[in-house]
């Protein structure tokens, strides 16, 4: 195939043919969420997105999808930086920068102070950060759910393999009947070693949302350090960062906030930060004025995915953060209820409003999963789990892609 044509097939793959021809129109006009909001979030779906209309993405709990401002953005970035039309002094780049701006920006969608974020590449980096930068000694005690990402666990088990930390995980039953069944489990978990407890504030896998500020207040109270992998709660439920009473917290714009890939967050509390050990450096790690901004310094990296962040920020602003917790949620819980009601499925969201947010789990004992996983395929269905599904909704979610789920999960019953 010429070069012209395999690229024009791409863009009809793709529905959208460059960037350019992504340029977003102006939202719709909030009146019309009041009187008609389907056709609102449609028009959101359709004009503010690239997501071809035989996509049903119900993955975003991995990644979340860029609407075109942040693409625009991240576009007009790379543009300006290559043509160097920045003003003097200005680099188009990150890794010696302290973006304070930019940081502001983020630190008041997040609730937090400017000085105690540092923007890293996704929530593993900064959880790598947090795990390897604490001292800790051959004996002390990390303790956490047996729920935890590989990206949140990964960091503790290296300091097990090379500095001998103990790490012990604490079971969690699906569905928890409460917030304070997570809570008893995890605080009366901790032991005379313990120095650090680490888990998510929304589970993996099941997003069920644990009592944040209840247990880092009484770990706390024992004298020990909390760390919050924050992953699925920013742009996902209503929160504020310093509200939460941790001392660590990673976040994942790239899921639920309309950030491109490749954008993460790092949070500390003042004092703690300044007992943090950086992980990549160069100069600068050991300025301790520069507060959050030392785990910054780590060479030249893309900013234009920076831009691409903040213009999601200001999108999700723009909308209304309210508005759009208010739309997914009653989408999760949509999908919760049919669920519940399927005898072939069984549920791990539990039947409390409180503790999911837009990600709604469950088995599927009753499903013939390679029938499943190849109609999904075929129907262009995306979604993660085999044994147990994670389904996820966000603003672009159409109903429509709700009900194709639940017809192919009828089709595929043993
Ligand atoms: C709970 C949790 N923590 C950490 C991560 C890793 O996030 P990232 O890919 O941004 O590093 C994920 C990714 O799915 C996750 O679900």
């Amino acid at each position: 195939m010429m070069r012209r044509e395999a690229l024009r097939a791409a863009a009809g793959l793709f529905g959208v043919a460059s960037i350019s021809a992504a340029a977003a129109p102006a939202l719709p006009e909030a009146k019309l969420l009041e009187r008609d909001p389907e056709t609102y979030w449609a028009r959101i779906r359709k004009e503010q997105f690239v997501l071809p209309e035989w996509r049903a993405f119900l993955n975003n709990g991995s990644l979340g999808v860029a609407p075109k401002p942040v693409l625009q953005a991240v576009a007009d970035f790379l543009y300006k930086g290559a043509s160097m039309n920045m003003p003097d002094g200005e680099y188009p780049r990150w890794g010696y920068e302290t973006l304070d701006q930019h940081r502001e920006e983020m630190a008041a969608y997040l609730g937090c102070r400017k000085d105690d974020l540092a923007f890293m590449h996704n929530a593993t980096d900064a959880l790598s950060t947090i795990a390897n930068g604490i001292d800790l000694n051959a004996g002390d005690e990390v303790v956490m759910t047996d729920q935890e990402h590989p990206s949140g666990k990964s960091g503790w088990a290296v300091r097990k393999a090379r500095h001998g930390i103990a790490v012990r995980e604490v079971p969690i039953q699906f569905p928890p009947k409460d917030p304070g069944e997570i809570a008893d489990r995890l605080i009366s978990a901790i032991g005379p070693r313990t120095r650090v407890l680490f888990f998510s504030g929304m589970l993996s896998g099941t997003g069920v949302i644990a009592p944040v500020r209840q247990i880092c207040d009484a770990a706390r109270a024992k004298g020990v350090i909390t760390v919050v992998d924050g992953a699925h709660m920013n742009g996902q439920i209503p929160m504020r960062i310093d509200a939460l009473g941790c001392d660590y917290y990673a976040g994942s714009p790239h899921k639920w906030m309309f950030a491109p890939a490749g954008c993460g967050i790092l949070w500390g509390r003042e004092e703690m930060l300044d007992r943090l050990w950086p992980a990549i450096v160069t100069g600068q790690w050991d300025n301790k004025e520069r507060k959050a901004a030392r785990f910054m310094s780590m060479g030249t990296n893309n900013r234009a995915i920076f831009e691409g962040m903040i213009a999601g920020v200001r999108f999700a602003n723009a909308i209304g953060p309210d508005r759009i917790f208010a739309r997914i949620h009653s989408l999760a819980k949509g999908v919760r209820e049919r669920a519940s009601k399927l005898p072939y499925l069984k549920l791990m969201t539990p039947d409390n409003d409180s503790m999911y947010g837009s990600l709604v789990s469950f088995e599927m004992p009753g499903i013939d999963g390679e029938k499943f996983g190849a109609l999904c395929k075929q129907r262009k269905i995306w979604l993660i789990g085999a044994k147990r599904l994670r389904v996820s909704s966000h603003i672009h979610t159409r109903p429509s892609d709700i009900d194709l789920l639940f017809q192919t999960l009828e089709e595929s019953r043993t």
